[in-house]
């Protein structure tokens, strides 16, 4: 498993704004969602192409495209929402796949409560999208539930991590990407990244 810190002066400056308790919920989503664009850029960056051939208005010529079945992306819902529009943006034509999870408030361990994933999983990349990875137990158990369904080619890409999430992902799921845009320091004892930005659902959609 690789664990790229998406090195950029413009996610720095997002997530800075992200992490600022004083954003609104509106900038914060769009925010969340600017972010996509930019992790979801450098986790596709080793995806296959073939040569197509293709008519400018001038004459033929050789191009490359994506080859194979649609990209899946898969937000871990709730929060994983507010990221599918940004990637969207670079993979329009991807499937789109939903997994439910909440966190135990007192176990902190993941409760499923939904699964719809696209079919032919086996051939498709997929991108599970979420912003963020703190115990680990979400991401692990939606790699989990993507691979029974027959999911092998898998990345993520996250806004913050805590190291004991990446470590978990790292042990259970050694053949998954990660990609994020910044590692904070820990997590608190109700399972909050510090510093963080606090419960990404909540701040997305303005439910506190
Ligand atoms: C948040 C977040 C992740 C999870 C990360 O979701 O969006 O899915 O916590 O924590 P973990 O790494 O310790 O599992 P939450 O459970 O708060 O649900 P929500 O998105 O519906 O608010
Ligand atoms: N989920 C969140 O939304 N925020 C955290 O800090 C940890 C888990």
């Amino acid at each position: 498993m690789s664990i790229t810190i998406v090195d950029h002066p413009m996610i720095k400056h997002k997530v800075a704004l992200l992490k600022d308790k004083n954003t609104t919920t509106k900038d914060f989503s769009q925010l969340v969602e600017e972010l996509a664009v930019l992790l979801g850029y450098e986790a596709t960056r080793e995806f296959a192409t073939e040569l197509v051939e293709i008519e400018t208005p001038l004459e033929k010529t050789q191009c490359e495209m994506l080859s194979g079945k649609k990209v899946a992306i898969v937000p871990i819902l709730r929060a994983g929402l507010g990221m599918v529009a940004g990637m969207q943006r670079i993979v329009p034509s991807a499937r789109v796949g939903h997994i439910g999870l909440y966190r135990d408030e007192k176990t902190l361990e993941p409760v499923e409560y939904y699964c719809k994933l696209p079919s032919g999983l086996a051939e498709r990349d997929i991108i599970l999208v979420d912003p963020m990875l703190a115990t680990g137990g979400s991401a692990c158990d939606a790699i989990r539930w993507i691979k029974a369904k027959g999911g092998k080619r898998i990345k993520m890409i996250s806004i913050i991590a805590a190291p004991i999430g990446l470590q978990r992902l790292k042990k259970e799921h050694p053949d998954v990407d990660v990609f994020i845009a910044c590692e904070d320091r820990e997590l608190n004892a109700a399972g909050y990244i510090l510093p963080g930005l606090g419960d990404a659902g909540d701040r997305i959609f303005g439910t506190k």
